[in-house]
């Protein structure tokens, strides 16, 4: 993909679906009793994968782009694949997935991608295991593929030692098959998608502080799931829309659920002109319509508890700040080094090969903003973040900016590159 700068983004567009809830409607559609239907589905690789996953355990799922129906088996009906499972790209549905097949009575083994086998595991290896599962490292490293033998579990009180909402998820899912209350307690408050929608589907759960619990249910109750659009998705064009000159553009119903809202909170800090309207809750999971102009940005700091709330934007955030007045320090978001790719490292050396000033720190990074950006070609060791981070990046250089395999943003964006081009009016 070659992208150059633009005259400016104007325009509406809707953001596609939100990938964790995306992943989650499916799983506990066919744990449920009964059919749930879901509308505005993300239909990227990851969340097809899930589809994949539990079509190979006999679920009947029909999918027609963005609306998908799950013919729910109930909570005991998932049956042994016939080889092994296939989980692409996807962190959410390896570690979701772990939890669920943990209380199986059959043997199954994960595997994904080379950049998903190079994950840790351990942390969901281990609370699986504490619970009475099997699981293994098929090679011992830590990472999948994973064989899996599901067990009767005991009930946990886990205290995780990151916030983590794949963990939490990972263990609360396992607790459905549980012989009691298990309880997950996290050092910071990470997405709450799998407590509100367990709840949507009939399950007992209780949040308090850090802590979520829940209690095994008999069956769980089918539901139908509207997605809202991803607010992870709309970062890019959040900053696209803040750091373009002479933009404004609207993001129609983006899910601003306040453990994923810390994007718009360093908006605001950062002096941006972005509004929001339409608001409408939806059980829990709030969405509205978002308005950015073209804004002076300053740097910010940001650490702390704001982490697991733009865990997934940080990248995009750290482009944001590259354009600001002053310096932005980005701290205790060691994570960002286990995701799709090590966030911290591509981020900051893709940034200083544009030209901005950045570094990399042991928990993070600090950009020091105003540089003008110049194009350069961009590896994104197939993140798909990373790719549509540099592509903003791209539109706002001097000379041409080339990103390698591009098309890794169909794990989470798929109509990307068509949205940017209709806003820039090509
Ligand atoms: C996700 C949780 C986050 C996030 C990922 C999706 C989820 O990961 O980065 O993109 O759907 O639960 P961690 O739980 O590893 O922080």
């Amino acid at each position: 993909m070659k992208l150059k700068k633009v005259e400016g983004l104007k325009g509406t567009i809707s953001i596609p679906g939100d990938k964790s809830i995306s992943h989650r409607a499916v799983m506990f559609g066919s744990l449920a009793k009964g059919t749930t239907h879901i509308t505005n589905f993300l239909s990227g690789a990851d969340c097809l994968a899930t589809i994949d996953c539990f079509r190979a355990m006999g679920v009947r799922i029909e999918q027609e782009g963005t609306v998908v129906t799950v013919h729910g088996n109930g909570l005991r009906g998932l049956k042994k694949p016939e080889k092994q499972l296939d989980v692409g790209n996807s962190g959410t549905t390896t570690r979701l997935i772990s939890g669920i097949l943990s209380g199986q009575d059959f043997e199954v083994t994960l595997s994904g991608d080379a950049s998903l086998n190079k994950r840790p595991m351990g942390r969901i290896m281990k609370p699986l295991s504490m619970m009475g599962a099997e699981i293994e490292s098929v090679n011992g490293d830590g990472c999948a593929p994973l064989k899996i033998t599901g067990k009767p579990l005991k009930a946990v009180r886990y205290e995780s030692p990151v916030a983590s909402a794949q963990v939490k998820s990972a263990v609360l899912l396992a607790g459905l098959y549980a012989d009691g209350r298990t309880s997950v307690t996290e050092p910071a408050l990470s997405r709450n998608h799998t407590e509100l929608m367990l709840k949507s589907f009939g399950v007992q759960v209780l949040s308090e502080g850090t802590t979520a619990s829940v209690m095994p249910p008999k069956e769980m109750t089918a539901t139908d799931i509207a997605v809202p659009g991803d607010i992870s998705s709309a970062a890019f064009f959040i900053a696209a829309g803040l750091v373009t000159p002479d933009s404004c553009i609207t993001l129609k119903q983006v899910g601003i659920n306040p453990t994923r809202n810390g994007i718009i909170k360093v908006c605001e800090a950062m002096g941006a002109d972005l509004t929001m309207s339409n608001v409408k809750d939806d059980n829990g999971e709030p969405t509205a319509d978002i308005t950015v102009k073209t804004s002076r940005l300053k740097g910010t700091e940001i650490g702390g508890e704001l982490i697991p709330t733009l865990i997934d934007e940080i990248p995009v955030i750290a482009l944001m700040a590259a354009f600001a007045e002053g310096e932005t320090v980005i701290k205790n978001a060691a994570e960002l080094k286990v995701k799709e790719s090590n966030r911290i490292d591509l981020t900051v050396d893709n940034l200083v090969k544009m030209g901005a000033d950045a570094e990399a720190t042991d928990d993070g990074m600090i950009i020091r903003g105003g540089n003008p950006l110049r194009g350069a070609t961009i590896h994104c060791k197939y993140d798909h973040r990373i790719a549509m981070t540099f592509s903003v990046a791209g539109i706002n250089a001097q000379g041409t900016t080339v990103i390698e395999d591009a098309e890794c943003v169909d794990v989470s964006y798929p109509n990307f590159y068509e949205q940017l081009q209709m806003l820039a009016g090509q």
